[in-house]
């Protein structure tokens, strides 16, 4: 029997290209001739900030981020971007502003206050509840004040397969600046960097493996910094040492670095966003053609062109999807635990021939179960 040719729809670690895993490979003794890996090289030898400088500068040109921007490798994950960002930028005020639009902002809005007793995390928006996003709350009926340090909210809503289609903009002149979490949709779709104060990007998902997290962080917010907060929980700190306070996550950002160099010889971020958008849109057309059978909740302005999630009628089925699915090659797209059906991640990485091909599967099943 021939094997299938294996999709992986994983949320996150997910998918990454696969000349970049061969590009690894073979560079895993003896990267460019220093004769050992990117894994066993000291951070500060030249080898490898030549590696870190890429890097960055190919994510620079990739999301055209303007000269008036840092840019940091920092580890914890995003998680801890949603302390860090309180900590760092709301030295000095009273309040910040949350949206609530999924599991992943629900999770950020409990957490921003906890090494912060003093600033108030104001709930500015709520999507719906704990177990039930199906839109996403508009930016114009937010409610934040000018007095904040900042908006907090999360593009890309990995759980619940919700995503600000439009990407959200201050609204009034007086409006804070805007912190954004864009763990599961970075280099998705250009974005105007400008927009925002601060973006962060756990990279296990968009970018390259976990222990990687991208901040981009506009330079007059490192005034907000208190030399108070321990120097390798302070943009500061890792802002005044190159990103090189302590030891970074290296082999991680050698694979980031590839997916940049990857991403830019498929066009960037704009070609990346034209088969992004067919992918969504053909796997959206099979939910909803199929007549029931296959259904998603969330309102068409708010689906996520990253996760898209589907029920089949029954939860019987959806583990027989489950099961089959992974039997015919595609991979890992059984939904998170608290919200059943499946989720199918369809990041960069992931080719259309992939979806293509979930898509002959989910009619086979349904003309099989249906
Ligand atoms: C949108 C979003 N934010 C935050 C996180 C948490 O990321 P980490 O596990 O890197 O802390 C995730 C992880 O799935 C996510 O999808």
């Amino acid at each position: 029997m021939t094997m299938p040719t294996i999709y992986n729809f994983s949320a996150g670690p997910a998918i990454l290209p696969e000349s970049v895993l061969r590009q690894a490979q073979s560079e895993m003794f003896d990267y460019n001739g220093t004769g050992f890996s990117v894994m066993t090289m000291s951070h500060r030898s030249d080898v490898f900030m030549s590696i870190l400088y890429h890097a960055e500068q190919d994510l620079r040109q990739l999301l055209n981020i303007p000269s008036n921007y840092r840019v940091l490798f920092l580890q914890g994950g995003a998680s801890a971007q949603f302390n860090m960002t309180v900590m760092n930028l709301a030295n000095g005020f009273d309040r910040v502003d949350s949206v609530v639009s999924g599991n992943w902002s629900r999770i950020a809005h409990a957490q921003m206050g906890k090494l912060s007793p003093n600033v108030d995390i104001h709930l500015a928006a709520h999507g719906g509840d704990e177990f039930d996003y199906t839109d996403v709350p508009m930016p114009d009926t937010w409610d934040v004040s000018a007095d904040s340090a900042f908006v907090h909210f999360v593009i890309n809503e990995t759980v619940h397969g919700l995503q600000y289609r439009d990407i959200p903009k201050a609204f009034h002149d007086q409006m804070p600046p805007l912190v954004c979490d864009m763990s599961s949709e970075i280099l998705s779709r250009p974005v105007n960097v400008s927009d925002f104060g601060l973006i962060y990007a756990g990279a296990q998902k968009n970018i390259g493996p976990s222990g990687a997290t991208i901040v981009i962080i506009r330079e007059d917010l490192l005034d907000r910094c208190s030399d108070r907060i321990p120097d390798v929980w302070n943009y500061k700190s890792h802002v005044n040492r190159q990103g090189m306070y302590n030891t970074p996550a290296t082999y991680p950002i050698y694979i980031s670095g590839l997916v940049f160099r990857w991403l830019q010889s498929q066009g960037g971020v704009e070609a990346m966003q034209t088969i992004n958008a067919l992918k969504a849109k053909v796997l959206y057309e099979a939910i909803d053609n199929s007549g029931g059978f296959y259904t998603n909740k969330i309102a068409p302005r708010a689906r996520s062109q990253m996760n898209v999630i589907f029920h089949t009628p029954s939860k019987e089925l959806d583990l027989l999807f489950a099961q089959e699915s992974t039997t015919r090659g595609l991979r890992l797209l059984k939904g998170y635990q608290s919200m059943g059906g499946m989720r199918a991640s369809i990041y960069n990485a992931m080719p259309l021939q992939g979806v293509e091909a979930l898509i002959d599967f989910m009619g086979e099943f349904q003309k099989r179960y249906g």
